[in-house]
């Protein structure tokens, strides 16, 4: 059993302890929150889970072998850094820290001490998600050209991040896991309607070194909740609403086939159209949550890297931190390290 804490006990906190307490390999041991109140209502139902009255605590006992982070993300780095100093496995919430320079030293210190840093990049750890990653890597979508995300609705307007930072680690993450592929630049428009400057509406366009394109649209002041993603492949394309239990991801099996006219005609396009079948695969309705914690044990005790790994976090870090310079820049093309 990996003994474990959970800092941070707000609204995410309470569903990392809740899956912590019912994993069979961990035992949690201690939770913290610098606001008591928020400590006695998350473990209200788990009498044995000890309150720390601050982080070292925790850090000083030795039988903690692994701490879950669930604090506002300005908070990452410190705990997770004191974390590692102090020999710990660390867990990170989504987004791994508030800069690439913070990750990449928490990353560096991780492999440095011979820990294992996660990043909780809930969403590959659905069965939508396990199921797409399957079929794109089965070939049954063909190449993949495209991957277009829709995550808007009225949302919780945050103090400290913008929507970007807010709601795109989720389809930033899904699209790293499901094709693998570096982005090179980016160019996002953004705008802020609070007069604060923190931007609720962004359209971002991934490019890469080959002929596929992202796109993501994130609004936290839609009137509607759409949580869509298209994947266009080469053979068949892929749609994922979330919001559609039973038949979360549908396959069409329709595309396009393209003829180039012939000898004096070369340069005139004949287009024609492929319309089959669709269909819904069946898929695992476990919760992502309890699997993703399971990963994090199984890494520690491995001493393996987790599937969302820091490095996992820290390419996620490097598109956010380039998104953020292009709206800046007003839509600029902005290399991505
Ligand atoms: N994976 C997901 O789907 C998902 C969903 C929601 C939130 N999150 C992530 O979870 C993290 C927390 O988000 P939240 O919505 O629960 O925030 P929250 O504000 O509701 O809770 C954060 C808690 O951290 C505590 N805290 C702040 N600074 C601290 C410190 N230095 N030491 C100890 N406790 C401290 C606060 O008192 C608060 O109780 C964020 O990183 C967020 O991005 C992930």
């Amino acid at each position: 059993m990996i003994q474990t804490a959970v800092v941070g006990c707000g609204y995410w906190g309470p569903n990392l302890i809740r899956n912590f307490v019912a994993c069979p390999l961990t035992e949690l041991a201690w939770v913290y929150d610098m606001d008591p109140q928020k400590m006695d209502r998350a473990t209200r139902m788990y009498p044995t889970v000890r309150k720390a009255a601050g982080l070292t605590d925790i850090l000083n006992d030795p039988g903690v072998s692994a701490v879950a982070i669930a604090t506002p993300v300005n908070a990452h780095f410190e705990i997770a850094r004191a974390c590692l100093e102090s020999g710990k496995h660390v867990l990170l919430e989504k987004p791994l820290a508030s800069s690439v320079a913070q990750g990449e030293e928490l990353v560096r210190l991780a492999h440095e001490r011979g820990l294992q840093l996660m990043c909780d990049h809930t969403f590959c750890y659905t069965g939508a998600v396990r199921k797409t990653k399957e079929l794109i890597d089965s070939g049954a979508l063909g190449d993949v050209l495209y991957f277009d995300s829709i995550r808007i609705n009225l949302g919780l307007f945050q103090q400290d991040v913008n929507v970007i930072w807010d709601l795109a680690p989720h389809d930033l993450s899904i699209l790293d896991f499901l094709v693998g592929r570096r982005p090179a630049s980016v160019s996002a428009h953004g705008i802020a309607h609070t007069g604060n400057g923190i931007e609720n509406i962004a359209y971002v366009t991934l490019r890469y070194s080959s002929d596929f394109i992202a796109h993501f649209h994130l609004n936290w002041l839609s009137p509607v909740k759409i949580r869509r993603t298209i994947i266009g492949g080469s053979e068949k394309m892929l749609v994922w609403d979330d919001l559609e239990p039973g038949e979360t991801i549908k396959i069409y099996d329709k595309g396009i086939i393209v003829k180039h006219g012939e000898e004096e005609k070369r340069n005139r396009l004949l287009v024609s159209y492929r319309s089959a079948d669709m269909y819904a695969p069946r898929v695992d309705d476990g919760e992502a949550l309890a699997m993703m914690v399971k990963e994090f044990a199984e890494a520690v005790e491995a001493n393996r890297p987790a599937l969302t790994d820091g490095e996992a976090g820290l390419r996620v870090l490097r598109v956010l931190e380039a998104t953020q310079r292009s709206i800046k820049a007003d839509g600029a093309n902005v290399q991505i390290a």
